[in-house]
C-alpha cells in the first residue's frame, strides 16, 4: 500500500513515503536565510510523496538554535523560493513547518532577554548556540501576558503568508516535540490560570488560535500539524493525553485541516511498539483528516500500519537523511544507507547533499 496513490487535503500523493520535518542548520548567516545548498538537498529529495520542511521560526523571538531557517524576513521569503523552485522542478511537493520553540531557546538569541513560555518553567534540554560553543542548558523563560497572546498568533499567521509567497504547497504547524505549542497543551509545563490554561479546551487555546489564523491564509485543505501526543519530549509531559487530545481531534475537525503528522515513538525501528497506543488509536478513529505517522518506521512495519488502517501514509525522517532517493529503495526492497548523526547539525555538504542515490 505505500505505493499506492492517496490525496492529503488538496494535494495529491503520487504515494505514501513522506519525508519528515528535519532541522539541519544550515541557514545562511546572518539571517537564518535559506541558500542554495538547502534547495539542493530538498530537490534531491523531491521523490517523497510530500517534503515536510524543516522546522522554521515565525518571528526572531521563536528561534532556540543556531542557524536554523527563519520565515519572516523578505530575504527567506526569496531564500525559500529557491527550495520549493527546485523541488517543483523535481516534481515534488513541499510543505513548511512552522516553529516557534518558546523555552527551548536561551538569551544570547534575545540580546540578553528570557525567551518565553506558557508559564516561567525551564526546560530539561539544551540548545545549540553555534559554532564550536558546545549545547548549553536552556534559559528560564518568561511566561507570556495574556494580553502578549494574540501577537504572538498573529506571528504564525504573518510566517504563513510569507510561505505561500514562498510557493509551499502547504504549512504544517510544529505543535510537538516540547516547543511553543504543546507548552502550552503539557499540564506539567502550563501552569496558567487565565483562559489559556487549566482545563483541556483552555490548554487546547493557543494551538487552536494558531491554526485558526494559518487557515485565514491557506484554505484549510492546505493545513497540517504535527503533534507528539504523550510522549513527554522536552519535559512536555501530559497526565491526560486521551482527552486533551481529543478535544484537540475536535477543534481540528472543525477547523478541516487536512492531516495530522502524529510522532508515535522514538527509538530505533526494533524498538518500536507493534500496535498504536491508546491516544494514537483515538485519534485515528476520531479525527476526520489523514494520517501521517511517524517514528522507527521502516518497509515493514510501514506496510503493516498502512494495511491494518491504523494510517494513511508513513513519515520517515532520519532515513531520508543518508537516502534520497529513499521511495525507490523502498519500492524496490534495496539496501537502506545508515546516517551520520556527527552531520545532522550545521556544516556544508558533507553529511547534507553528498549521499548518494541508488546506481
Ligand atoms: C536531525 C533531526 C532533526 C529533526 N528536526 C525536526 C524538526 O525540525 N521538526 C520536527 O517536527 N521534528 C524533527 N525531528 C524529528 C523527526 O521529524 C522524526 O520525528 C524523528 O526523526 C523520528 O522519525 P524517524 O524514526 O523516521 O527518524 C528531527 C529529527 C532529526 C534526526
Amino acid at each position: 500500500m505505500l505505493f499506492e496513490p492517496i490525496t492529503v487535503g488538496a494535494l495529491t500523493l503520487p504515494h505514501r513515503v513522506v519525508m519528515a520535518p528535519m532541522t539541519r542548520s544550515r541557514s545562511a548567516q546572518p539571517g537564518d536565510v535559506p541558500r542554495a545548498l538547502n534547495a539542493t538537498y530538498y530537490a534531491q529529495r523531491a521523490s517523497a510523496a510530500l517534503i515536510l520542511s524543516e522546522a522554521t521560526q515565525v518571528d526572531p523571538r521563536g528561534k532556540g538554535y543556531a542557524y536554523t531557517p527563519g520565515m519572516y524576513s523578505d530575504a527567506q521569503v526569496e531564500g525559500w523560493r529557491g527550495v520549493t523552485d527546485a523541488v517543483h522542478e523535481a516534481g515534488g511537493l513541499i510543505a513548511a513547518q512552522l516553529w516557534h520553540v518558546g523555552r527551548m531557546s536561551h538569551v544570547d538569541f534575545h540580546d540578553g532577554a528570557p525567551p518565553v513560555s506558557s508559564s516561567a518553567l525551564a526546560g530539561p534540554g539544551k540548545v545549540w548556540l553555534g559554532g564550536d560553543q558546545p549545547f548549553v542548558p536552556t534559559s528560564t523563560p518568561r511566561a507570556l501576558r495574556t494580553e502578549e497572546i494574540p501577537d504572538v498568533v498573529a506571528t504564525f499567521g504573518r510566517a504563513a503568508r510569507q510561505a505561500k509567497a514562498a510557493g509551499f504547497d502547504g504549512v504544517e504547524l510544529h505543535g510537538a516535540n516540547g516547543y511553543l505549542v504543546q507548552q502550552f497543551l503539557s499540564d506539567a509545563v502550563n501552569r496558567r490560570d487565565d483562559a489559556y490554561g487549566g482545563s483541556v479546551q483552555n490548554r487546547i487555546r493557543f494551538a487552536v488560535e494558531v491554526l485558526t489564523a494559518m487557515c485565514e491564509v491557506w484554505a484549510p485543505d492546505r493545513v497540517g500539524m504535527r503533534v507528539s501526543p504523550g510522549l513527554g519530549v522536552n519535559g512536555c509531559d501530559e497526565s491526560d493525553p486521551v482527552p486533551l487530545y481529543s478535544a484537540l481531534c475536535d477543534a481540528v475537525n472543525d477547523l478541516g485541516i487536512a492531516y495530522l503528522d502524529v510522532v508515535e515513538f522514538y527509538g530505533p525501528p526494533k524498538h518500536k511498539p507493534e500496535s498504536p497506543n491508546d491516544v494514537q488509536r483515538m485519534i485515528r478513529e476520531r479525527f476526520e483528516g489523514r494520517y501521517l505517522a511517524n517514528g522507527g518506521y521502516d518497509l515493514n512495519s510501514a506496510e503493516r500500519a498502512l494495511s491494518r488502517g491504523d494510517a494513511d501514509a508513513i513519515v520517515f525522517g532520519k532515513p531520508f537523511i543518508s537516502n534520497p532517493d529513499l521511495p525507490r529503495r523502498l519500492r524496490e526492497a534495496a539496501p537502506i544507507a545508515k546516517w551520520d548523526k556527527a552531520t545532522f547539525y550545521g556544516g556544508e555538504e558533507a553529511g547534507y547533499t553528498d549521499y548518494p542515490c541508488l546506481e
